[in-house]
């Protein structure tokens, strides 16, 4: 399906919707003076914290629970909370984890203080007011990843089991602040969050989103961007597609080739590009502090061009091809008969799986089609087995399922509506034997799918995929019809491969605002499941996402706030 479906991409500019950043900044002092009557304190800094209630309609304006994921249970009631000039951010210092909790703190005022200008110090200690964030919940239905947020006359507390709920929760409180705190110049408040108590744990373990940086390399800075955009989502998977045909872009000691001439061009010929061991884990160490995972993929045994052109050994005849810089897939493949093939795949899994603390190697297995069925059997069995002895989980593109899916494996579902009876039964009949699904179907959640016909950037073979379409399905029962339980979803995940896309601003034209609609499916419970609703709450994050300078999509099935 891929060879007919990956059509040669346009790259030409896409004509985007200019957007119109509101840069609201006065002059300094202007703008203090504004704050301290707006806060109503009386002075900056030094004031006793006092609250002035905000007016009536900026609450209305933003309901406790106008967030995206929709939180699982909103109880809205009583005052309203306003950050102040003498707001405190207090960590719950009682637990060996605190450093966690501090850590998550500072993370929160530098989201606020910019805009704010306020001081907002983090500060240690069970006082009250102000906002306070609790570590070492005994409350067991909070799981790993829950919060509860309550907000009060007094001050808003956070209060989660593990750091990620916390995290989540500094996600929440942010979106219950107007759009303009997300600016990184100084804004007038009121800074009001609703009164009420959020308690809130995501309906799937697995929500994750996947980057190709081989079609197009994109930089650690790049890659950094993209995570910080993905938790404001509560998304807590980053898939890395690192190798393709077009470029490897991780270092690998044993075969420095792969990096040093396999990552040295891009698709339409650029110079592409690779990360260092350390960048890469600075890519990890940054997503962690965002509560990411990192996954990495080495897409095998086909989709390896670009080894192959590194490494002569590689090839069944031994000649290396040239590097590849078009968009064909299904041309490649690893030589299955030789032992060099699993030398190879031993050092790369073995140095991978040293730079990825997370629990999860992905070693890709689609669109084989230069592989035999019988080499691709015998080849995923030994590949496999090399993922598990470094102890890692296997996760493979559905296709493993052909093959043999060893104990604990992960299949990514990314068939579509048009894919055929026999491959999702086979799919079925793999989970019933254990294997769980991350889905990806390709019609629904592939940033890369145009919105419709007059998208410039991406593709079509899966169809268009308009921001409803993308949203308005569901993970439980999506392939329910082939026999899959819902406890065999695992979780959902949006893929952005990027053969048409080279700039952010590209990346976010495709994966804004589709991306959140995915983040809530894999967060939010089914009841909260309704797109007439939906549409309003994702209409609120425009000026949210303008704010933070995301070059969005402004689909027009979306009521977007005027100006
Ligand atoms: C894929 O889109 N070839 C996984």
């Amino acid at each position: 399906m891929g060879v007919l479906g990956r059509s040669a991409p346009q790259v030409r500019t896409r004509r985007r919707d200019t957007l119109v950043r509101q840069h609201r900044s006065f002059p300094r002092l202007f703008g203090s003076l504004l704050l301290v009557v707006a806060a109503g304190v009386s002075s900056v800094g030094a004031a006793p914290e006092r609250v002035r209630p905000a007016p009536a309609h900026d609450v209305k304006a933003r309901p406790l629970g106008q967030v995206v994921p929709a939180p699982a249970r909103v109880r809205p009631g009583g005052s309203p909370y306003a950050i102040t000039a003498s707001t405190r951010i207090r960590v719950d210092a009682s637990r060996a984890d605190s450093r966690e909790a501090r850590r998550i703190g500072s993370y929160l005022a530098g989201l606020l203080r910019p805009s704010t200008g306020y001081a907002l110090p983090v500060t240690e200690g069970h006082g009250d007011g102000g906002i306070r964030l609790r570590l070492g919940s005994s409350d067991r239905s909070l799981g790993e990843e829950g919060y509860r947020l309550e907000s009060g006359r007094g001050g808003v507390t956070l209060t989660a089991r593990e750091p990620a709920g916390l995290f989540h929760g500094v996600q929440t409180l942010r979106q219950l602040l107007p759009a303009s705190v997300e600016e990184r110049s100084r804004q007038r408040g009121p800074w009001t969050i609703a009164g009420g108590t959020i308690t809130d744990t995501p309906r799937y373990a697995y929500r994750g989103a996947m980057l190709d940086v081989s079609r197009h390399f994109m930089t650690v800075s790049q890659v950094k961007l993209y995570i910080d955009q993905l938790a404001l989502y509560k998304i807590n998977k980053l898939h890395l597609h690192l190798s393709d045909d077009q470029g490897w872009r991780i270092a690998v000691d044993s075969w420095p080739r792969l990096a040093a001439y396999g990552g040295s061009t891009q698709v339409g010929g650029g110079p592409g590009g690779y990360y260092t061991k350390a960048q890469y884990r600075d890519l990890v160490s940054y997503a962690a502090s965002r509560q990411l995972e990192v996954i990495p993929e080495i897409d095998l045994p086909g989709h390896t061009n670009a080894a192959l052109a590194s490494y002569a050994e590689l090839n069944c005849d031994g000649v290396a091809p040239p590097l590849y810089t078009g968009t064909s897939v299904g041309f490649s493949s690893l030589c299955a008969g030789k032992e060099v093939t699993y030398d190879f795949v031993d050092d790369v899994v073995r140095e991978l799986a040293a730079l990825t603390p997370g629990k999860y190697l992905h070693i890709g297995g689609d669109e084989a089609h230069s592989t035999s069925h019988e080499d691709y059997v015998a080849f995923m069995d030994r590949a496999q087995a090399i993922v598990r002895k470094y102890g890692k989980t296997v996760v493979g593109w559905h296709q493993l399922t052909g093959a043999t899916p060893v104990k604990g494996a992960v299949a990514q579902y990314w068939g579509y509506d048009e894919t055929g009876a026999d491959e999702r039964l086979r799919v079925a009949a793999a989970t019933k034997a254990g294997t769980r699904l991350v889905l990806s179907p390709a019609d629904r959640v592939y940033l890369d799918m145009k919105y419709d016909r007059n998208t410039v950037l991406g593709q079509a073979w899966a169809g268009y995929t308009e921001v409803d379409r993308a949203y308005d399905w569901n993970p439980a029962t999506y392939l329910a019809d082939a026999g899959v339980a819902e406890d065999a979803v695992l979780g959902v995940e949006a893929p952005l491969w990027t053969e048409t896309i080279v700039t952010s601003d590209q990346l976010e034209s495709m994966a804004f605002p589709r991306l959140p609609g995915v983040a809530e499916l894999g967060w939010s419970p089914a009841a909260t499941h309704d797109w007439n609703t939906y549409k309003s709450r994702l209409a609120a994050q425009g000026p949210r996402m303008t704010a933070l300078g995301i070059d969005y999509y402004r689909s027009p099935l979306v009521p977007w706030p005027a100006g």
